[in-house]
C-alpha cells in the first residue's frame, strides 16, 4: 500500500461535498491504490451535520479511507495537506450572477490562502470551486507568498464537460469520441466554449455541425447552463460539479490522456496575449503532476473577441477585490512563463525568477 495523501475539503457538509467525498474515498480521484486522509472543514454551526457525513463515510467501509478528521479551525484543517479543495462558500440563487458573490465570499479565500501558505505541504495542489472561482483562486494565491502561483487552480472542468456532453447529444457521438474542446476565460457567462480545435471521430468538429447552431445555440447554452440548472432544481449543480472536481484533480495528479486537452483555470503567464497574473481558463495537458498550456493554437477573430471579453471581465473582478491582493505577490504572479511552460515550480522552494538559471528549462510537450 502507498502512503496516504492528505486532502482538505472545505464546505464538507454542503451539497457538492456530499457527492464528492464518497467518490474520493472510493479511489476515483487519485487511483484505486492510493489511501486517503480526509481533513474536512465546515462552519462551526455545521459541525454536527458534518459528523453525520463522516459517519456515513465510515459506514461505507472504504478500504482506501485511512482517516477522517473534522475541523472548524482552518489552521488545523489545512495542516500538512497535499491537496486542498476549496468548495465552502455561498452559492448563487435564481436570478444572480456568480460575480454577485464576489464581496460575500472573497474574505474566505484570502484567509485560506494565508493559512495554506503557513501550514500546508510545500507541494500542495489547490483547487478553488467556490464562486466566483477564478477570482477567488487569484485571491488565495496572492495571499500565499511562499507557494508557487502554479499551485492554485480554479474549476472550469464542469464547463468543459458540459461542452462534451451537449456536443455528444447533438451529434450522436459518444463523449469518448470527442476531443479537444476548450473553455477559455472566466467561469461566468463570458466563458468561451471553443470548438475550432475540437474533433469528433478524429475529424474537425465544426465540419460536422451547423455553424449557426454552434454560434447561436451551443455557445449560449454552455455559458448559461449553471443558471438553467438553478432555475430547474432550485439550487446549483452538485453531482456534475463533484464529477468535474474528481476529473480536474485526477488529471492534474495522474496526467491527461495522450494528446487530449482539458480546461483548467490557472494563473495566466501571458500565453495567447492574456494579461499575466489573472486566473484564466486555458487548454492544458498534464503530466508529472504538472500542467502545461497547449501552445500554438490559431486564434481567429471571433475567438479573439471572445477571449478579450472574458479577460476584461476578470480584470474588472480583480479591481473590485484589489484590497485583498498584497502588492508583495504581484511580481511573482506576473512573471510566470518558466513556471507554466517547463513544469518547474520556481517559487515553492523559495527560489524566484532570479535563480531560474539553476534549472534545466525544458519546453517538453506532454
Ligand atoms: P452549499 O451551500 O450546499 O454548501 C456550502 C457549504 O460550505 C456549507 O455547508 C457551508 O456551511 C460551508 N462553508 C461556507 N463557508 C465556509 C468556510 N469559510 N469554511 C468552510 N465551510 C464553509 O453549496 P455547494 O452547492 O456545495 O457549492 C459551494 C460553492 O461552489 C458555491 O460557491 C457554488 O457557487 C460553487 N460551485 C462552483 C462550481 C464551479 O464549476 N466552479 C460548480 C458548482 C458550484
Ligand atoms: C455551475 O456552473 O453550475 C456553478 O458555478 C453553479 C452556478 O452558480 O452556476
Amino acid at each position: 500500500m502507498k502512503r496516504p495523501v492528505r486532502i482538505a475539503v472545505t464546505g464538507a457538509a454542503g451539497g457538492i461535498s456530499r457527492s464528492l467525498l464518497f467518490r474520493i474515498a472510493a479511489g476515483d480521484m487519485f487511483g484505486k491504490d492510493q489511501p486517503v486522509i480526509l481533513q474536512l472543514l465546515e462552519m462551526p454551526e455545521c459541525m454536527e451535520s458534518l459528523r453525520g457525513v463522516a459517519m456515513e463515510l465510515e459506514d461505507c467501509a472504504f478500504p482506501l479511507l485511512h482517516t477522517i478528521s473534522m475541523h472548524s479551525c482552518v489552521e488545523d484543517g489545512f495542516n500538512s495537506v497535499h491537496f486542498a479543495l476549496l468548495i465552502g462558500a455561498t452559492p448563487r440563487g435564481p436570478g444572480m450572477e456568480r460575480s454577485d458573490l464576489l464581496t460575500l465570499n472573497a474574505e474566505i479565500f484570502s484567509k485560506q490562502g494565508k493559512v495554506l501558505n503557513d501550514v500546508a505541504n510545500r507541494d500542495v495542489k489547490v483547487l478553488v470551486v467556490g464562486n466566483p472561482a477564478n477570482t477567488n483562486a487569484l485571491i488565495a494565491s496572492r495571499n500565499a507568498p511562499d507557494l508557487s502561483p502554479s499551485q492554485f487552480t480554479a474549476l472550469t472542468r464542469l464547463d468543459h464537460n458540459r461542452c462534451k456532453g451537449i456536443l455528444a447529444n447533438k451529434t450522436g457521438a459518444n463523449v469518448d469520441d470527442i476531443s479537444n474542446v476548450i473553455v477559455w476565460g472566466n467561469h461566468s457567462k463570458t466563458m468561451y466554449p471553443d470548438l475550432y480545435h475540437a474533433s469528433i471521430y478524429a475529424h474537425p468538429a465544426l465540419k460536422q455541425i451547423d455553424q449557426t447552431w454552434y454560434h447561436e445555440h451551443y455557445i449560449p447554452k454552455i455559458q448559461n447552463r449553471g443558471s438553467e440548472i438553478i432555475t430547474a432544481q432550485g439550487r446549483s449543480s452538485c453531482v456534475s460539479a463533484a464529477q468535474a472536481i474528481i476529473e480536474h484533480m485526477r488529471d492534474w495528479y495522474l496526467g491527461t490522456s495522450k494528446g487530449e486537452y482539458v480546461s483548467m483555470g490557472i494563473i495566466s503567464d501571458g500565453s495567447y496575449g492574456i494579461t499575466p497574473g489573472i486566473v484564466f481558463s486555458f487548454p492544458v495537458r498534464c503530466n508529472y503532476g504538472r500542467y502545461q498550456i497547449v501552445q500554438g493554437l490559431e486564434i481567429n477573430e471571433f475567438s479573439r473577441n471572445a477571449l478579450t471579453l472574458s479577460e476584461n471581465e476578470l480584470l474588472s473582478e480583480r479591481d473590485v477585490i484589489k484590497n485583498l491582493l498584497p502588492e508583495s505577490t504581484k511580481e511573482a504572479h506576473e512573471n510566470l512563463s518558466i513556471c507554466l511552460r517547463s513544469g518547474v515550480t520556481l517559487y515553492a522552494d523559495g527560489t524566484g525568477p532570479k535563480d531560474k538559471e539553476t534549472y534545466l528549462q525544458t519546453d517538453r510537450v506532454l
